[in-house]
């Protein structure tokens, strides 16, 4: 199938409201099933509260891309510097438009980035029950590395793999 046409753009500042509202929607139609929606909405406030995605916007070792289709907003991918290496931390798309390869060409969109600054591969972190996420990561060259459980308060664990894509 042809992918989808999209247009890739930096996210700013008053884009904020609309990146956190879209994360909510894709959140909403991802996770409940994997984990609990007490565990969603403490994720959600943790990782897309405005004031979180400003200072995310002020660091310099990440990157926020979103991307539009026909003008809609219809994802978005952030990047970052962790732990000396190139991550894909966040890749979220609407449900409108998933599997029409606009994850891939985000996906391609931040390893170009991650081999232009010298990185050998980019890594990402998945729920071990996020199987449509994973078979996403796998038709695009990513492996799993290692399976984690880590900590991340109030009571919630991240039950996750981390997968590479060498580049
Ligand atoms: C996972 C995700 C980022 C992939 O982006 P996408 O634009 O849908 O994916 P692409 O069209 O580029 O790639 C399609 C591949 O993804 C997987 N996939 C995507 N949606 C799927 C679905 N509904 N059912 C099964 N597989 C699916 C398949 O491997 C598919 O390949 P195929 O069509 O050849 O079988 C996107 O579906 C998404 O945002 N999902 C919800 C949020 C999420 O889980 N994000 C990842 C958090 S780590």
């Amino acid at each position: 199938m042809n992918s989808l046409s999209i247009e890739i753009r930096p996210v700013t500042p008053p884009d904020v409201p609309a990146i956190s509202a879209l994360a909510r929607e894709i959140w909403q139609a991802t996770y409940p099933g994997i984990i609990t929606q007490e565990q969603i909405d403490f994720m959600l406030e943790q990782r897309y509260g405005h004031e979180r995605l400003y200072d995310d916007l002020e660091d310099v070792h990440k990157w926020l891309d979103q991307a539009f289709y026909n003008g809609r907003r219809v994802g978005f991918a952030f990047s970052e510097i962790y732990k000396g290496e190139f991550k894909l931390d966040k890749l979220y798309i609407h449900p409108d438009v998933q599997r029409q390869g606009v994850g891939g060409q985000l996906i391609e969109h931040v390893a170009a980035r991650a081999k232009k600054n010298g990185y050998p591969c980019v890594v990402l972190a998945v729920n071990k029950r996020n199987d449509k996420a994973i078979g996403s990561y796998k038709k695009y060259g990513f492996t799993v590395r290692e399976s984690i459980v880590d900590d991340i308060g109030h009571g919630f664990v991240m039950d996750d793999f981390v997968m590479e894509k060498k580049l």
